[in-house]
């Protein structure tokens, strides 16, 4: 079976992704991911969609140019309903309603979120994990368990990527920022002190976000600042807000390994590509005797193929969505589904 996909994501990315039950050498036939970025300034929902909408067609060619099939061998179509910016999944679900009706193929939503679980799972050794999930839009840590899919501890307020793609707008780098973050923190040396916020199995950044804009402005532009203030280095205020948030992060998703009892941590999601979080959430796995799965990065990221396969997994058990049925979900929980 093929399951043909249009997924956006809840920001920046449009992905065509075609999966298959039927590949003994793999499962994932195409993998095609357009991103939209800036050179500066954040990220405006109506022109990711606008992007989406330019690159939509190509997408699906190139996709199905790499599987090397055409839309009449396509089985299902599936499309991320949800969470996730309005603007940006409308125009997913606008092409896999489209492409649906007009091939009669059955349609498909699925959860964003628990597709980057599944996918995981599918390209990894990984069994049951715990799934640590850092993006713009969502940081969740989610595991199967009790026969449904549960959040054992999330953010309170922004996606850990946003927070950090908003420190990257203030000092005047492009989106998405975390890649020049972190090669900027790889150049700092001092820690400085930043709020450590862990409220019970769950985390805040909106606190971290202000602080550290205040200390970049106050050793910047320095009017508002009184003299006595210190003149912090961008690449020291880059190294402290990874290790500050990275290590909350690596917290919350040790306490759920502990209290689920699974031995396996999973990532998913654009901020997981970040080396230095690879690095802490391993030295935390093999202090408790724990296995790591980090996905490559074109399944870290948003990507068609992850909900492509989700969909299958939904088609087999049953699901379908009628197209009356198919408005997009924006707020849609983890553990509603
Ligand atoms: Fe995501």
């Amino acid at each position: 079976m093929a399951s043909k996909v249009l997924h956006s994501k809840g920001r920046d990315t449009f992905g065509v992704g075609i999966a298959t039950t039927e590949k003994a050498d793999g499962c994932i036939l195409a993998n095609v991911i357009k991103q939209f970025t800036t050179k500066s300034g954040g990220i405006i929902p109506a022109e990711a969609a606008e992007h989406h909408v330019d690159v939509c067609d190509m997408a699906i060619a190139e996709a199905l140019a790499a599987a090397k099939i055409a839309m009449r061998d396509i089985d299902i179509v599936s499309f991320s309903q949800g969470p996730g910016i309005g603007h940006c999944l409308r125009i997913g679900a606008a092409a896999a309603r489209t492409l649906s009706i007009v091939h009669k193929k059955p349609l498909v939503g699925v959860n964003h979120c628990i597709s980057h679980l599944e996918i995981g799972k599918l390209l990894t050794d990984a069994k049951d994990p715990v799934l640590l999930y850092v993006s713009g839009a969502n940081t969740q840590v989610i595991a199967f368990e009790a026969g449904k899919y549960r959040i054992f501890g999330e953010t309170l307020d922004m996606g850990v990527g946003n927070m950090i793609d908003q420190f990257a707008r203030q000092i005047g780098i492009g989106f998405p920022g975390g890649p020049q973050i972190m090669k900027l923190a790889a150049a700092g040396k001092n820690y400085i002190e930043l709020p450590y916020v862990v409220k019970g199995m769950d985390v805040s950044f909106g606190g971290i976000l202000t602080n550290i804009i205040r200390k970049f402005e106050s050793g910047n532009k320095g009017t508002a600042a009184p003299l006595s203030t210190p003149n912090y280095r961008k690449e020291d205020l880059c190294y402290s807000l990874q290790e500050t948030v990275f290590a909350m992060l690596v917290e919350v998703a040790e306490r759920a390994m502990a209290h689920t009892g699974k031995n396996e941590l999973l990532l998913g999601g654009g901020v997981a590509c970040n080396t230095r979080l690879q690095e802490m959430c391993r030295v935390m796995c093999e202090e408790r005797g724990a296995k790591l799965f980090v996905p490559e990065r074109q399944f870290l990221v948003d990507n068609g193929a992850m909900i492509s396969w989700l969909g299958i997994l939904e088609y087999l058990k049953g699901t379908r969505t009628a197209v009356e049925k198919s408005a997009i979900l924006p707020y849609w929980r983890t553990d509603e589904v």
